[in-house]
């Protein structure tokens, strides 16, 4: 098989590149190792920066979305009870859609299957080979052993994937945190309790209450890193809520249809190429989820990648290849340090001292009585502005 970008991965960077690439005229060919079912129930992110939920419009990937999506002009923040409004339209006049990952990935598969462009599910054994020279990517299809034959390589086969260990020792540079907590994270068939997203800090942990639609509520919990799911039974989970909500709203209660726990890391490598394969999205990077900026950062590589693939194939200047880490690093840099701040004003640590927890107290009353410090989260939040768009 010959084609011009191989891209492993078929979650938002995969196939959000693929497309790109696709109205630039650039052929693709996109090979997953899990089923078309397993990626589109896979639940996770669920929120879409402004510039995102713009860009996705524009590439035909805007009808459910619009639709369906639930776009917020805020946030509240919950500080032990008390409920404060960070007011997105008044401090920065942006919005922030809130429409699951899997939906976005089942809407960009539809797309790619109709337009009639190569995605490959369950593939197996899958490496990559002469990054530095030619490219190209073996890997087992339907029993049968295949090769692509490439320009460029995709690696966007998330943090678990192989490409990233396919480069060699010695070039890449990891940049770590480890928290010492994870999130357990429900679906539920409930109504959200507000219309807005509320982050709450609470003495018991932190808790985030958002929602799919008006009657599927998600909530994550602060929990242990190492957590086991089978000690929380959903009547515990109900309570702990209630308990993290400290009355700000009323909590309906319904049927939890699924339960999971994520650590909670922050990392990043340098540089984020090798040759001719380009790392994307959590291939390079993770961020831990307070900020939402998971999903969003993936967008933001590929589209990054795609102009520069566009103006080599264009001209053959390769300037914006070069520059691609750099590029890219700079808004990953800023999205990571968002994530981590907003992790620790909102989380508990087990190591915070009175000192920790009365520092973090004055934050939150900091950001929920200033303007220009609430005009910072906003800012943020609804995503820095992508260059060029
Ligand atoms: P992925 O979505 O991981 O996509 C990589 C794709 O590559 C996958 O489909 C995978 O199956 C495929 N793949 C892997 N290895 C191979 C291989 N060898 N061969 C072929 N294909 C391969 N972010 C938030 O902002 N908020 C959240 O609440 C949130 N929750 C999360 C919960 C979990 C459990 C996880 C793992 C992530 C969560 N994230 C969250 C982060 C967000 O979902 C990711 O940042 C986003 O999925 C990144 O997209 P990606 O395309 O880079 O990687
Ligand atoms: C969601 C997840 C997040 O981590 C976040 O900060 C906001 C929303 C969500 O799943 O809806």
């Amino acid at each position: 098989m010959r084609t011009q970008v191989g891209i492993i991965g078929a979650g938002p960077a995969g196939l959000m590149l693929a497309r790109l690439l696709q109205l630039q005229g650039i052929d693709s060919i996109i090979i997953e190792n899990r089923s078309r079912d397993y990626i589109e129930n896979r639940i996770r992110a669920g929120l879409i920066e402004d510039w995102a939920a713009d860009m996705l419009t524009e590439i035909g990937l805007g009808a459910r979305l619009n639709r369906e999506g639930l776009v917020h002009h805020g946030i509240k923040l919950g500080i032990n009870g008390s409920l404060h409004h960070i007011d997105f339209k008044t401090l920065v006049d942006k919005r922030v859609t809130i429409y699951g990952q899997q939906e976005v990935v089942k809407d960009m598969v539809a797309q790619r299957l109709e337009s009639g462009a190569p995605l490959l599910f369950e593939v197996s054994d899958a490496s990559v080979h002469d990054i530095a020279g030619r490219p190209k990517i073996r890997f087992t299809h339907d029993g049968q052993a295949k090769e692509i034959d490439c320009d460029f390589i995709g690696g966007c086969d998330g943090f678990h994937g192989i490409c990233r260990p396919s480069i060699p020792d010695g070039v890449l540079s990891v940049f770590e945190r480890e928290y010492p907590f994870g999130w357990l994270g429900i679906l539920a068939a409930a109504p959200p309790p507000d219309e807005e997203l509320i982050y709450s800090y609470h003495d018991r942990g932190f808790a985030l209450f958002t929602m799919r639609s008006a009657t599927l509520a998600r909530s994550y919990l602060q929990c242990a890193h190492d957590e086991d799911i089978a000690n929380w039974s959903d009547a515990r989970i109900w309570d702990e809520l209630n308990r993290r909500m400290g009355g700000m709203r009323p909590l309906a209660e319904g049927e939890i249809l699924q339960k999971s726990v994520t650590p909670m890391r922050s990392f990043v490598v340098e540089p984020m190429q090798y040759g001719r394969l380009f790392l994307t999205g959590d291939a390079a990077h993770i961020v831990p989820p307070t900020g939402a900026k998971g999903m969003n950062l993936a967008f933001a590589d590929v589209l990054v990648l795609s102009r520069a693939m566009t103006a080599f194939y264009r001209s053959g200047d390769d300037a914006l290849l070069e520059a691609y880490s750099a590029t890219c690093l700079r808004r990953i840099w800023k999205a990571q340090r968002f994530s981590w701040w907003m992790t620790q004003m909102m989380h508990l640590f087990p190591d915070d001292n009175p000192f920790d927890r009365r520092r973090r107290l004055a934050e939150l009353d900091y950001v929920t009585s200033s303007e220009a410090a609430a005009k910072s989260l906003a800012e943020n939040y609804v995503g820095l502005p992508m260059d060029g768009r």
